[in-house]
């Protein structure tokens, strides 16, 4: 399924890679299809969707993978106190972005570990987006726009600190 609520393959083939032998977070199941490409080269995957329906389809997805974990609910709810992660994938849920909603996604990612925010328009500046504000300036982040496809980037963090 490649409708607007799946990451494009270019963001998922790089999933695949930075997954490689890590405890993965996916925030944001939808239907399941990111989730089931990070598990084939992930530890685990622990992936979270509100929408019933989408985690219907998303469990029928997943079925094969045996080391995607996936829960219904709120992904605030669902992630709170799991962990540490070695990759988690910010997309869903996020806004409206707040600092305290940061300081929840930091703590799921252990010391090294790497956060990936998809859906970012290429080469916009840092002042005034809330997201790059915080993922490019924040001292506890290592982090850098990478330009995947035409008009599609992603911040890729790695928490330092
Ligand atoms: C862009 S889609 C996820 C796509 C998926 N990561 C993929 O690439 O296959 C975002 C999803 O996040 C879900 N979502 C939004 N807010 C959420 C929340 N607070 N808790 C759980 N899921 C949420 C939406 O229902 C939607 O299906």
């Amino acid at each position: 399924m490649t409708d607007g609520a799946t990451a494009i393959p270019e963001v998922q083939a790089l999933l695949r890679v930075l997954a490689a032998g890590r405890d993965v977070a996916e925030m944001g199941a939808a239907y399941g299809e990111t989730a089931a490409i990070m598990a084939e080269t992930a530890r685990s995957v622990v992936t979270v969707e509100r929408d019933p329906e989408r985690v219907a389809l998303a469990r029928e997805r997943l079925a094969g993978s045996k080391n995607v974990e996936l829960l219904e609910g709120d992904v605030w709810e669902q992630l709170r106190g799991r962990g540490p992660f070695g990759l988690v994938f910010v997309d869903g849920g996020l806004r409206p972005v707040t600092d305290e909603r940061w300081e929840a996604i930091l703590a799921l990612v252990e010391r090294g570990g790497l956060l990936v925010k998809d859906d970012m328009s290429p080469g916009r500046p840092i002042d005034g987006d809330e997201i790059r504000e915080f993922l490019l300036r924040a001292p506890r982040l290592a982090a850098t726009e990478v330009v995947v496809a035409p008009g599609m980037a992603v911040i890729l963090a790695a928490l330092i600190g």
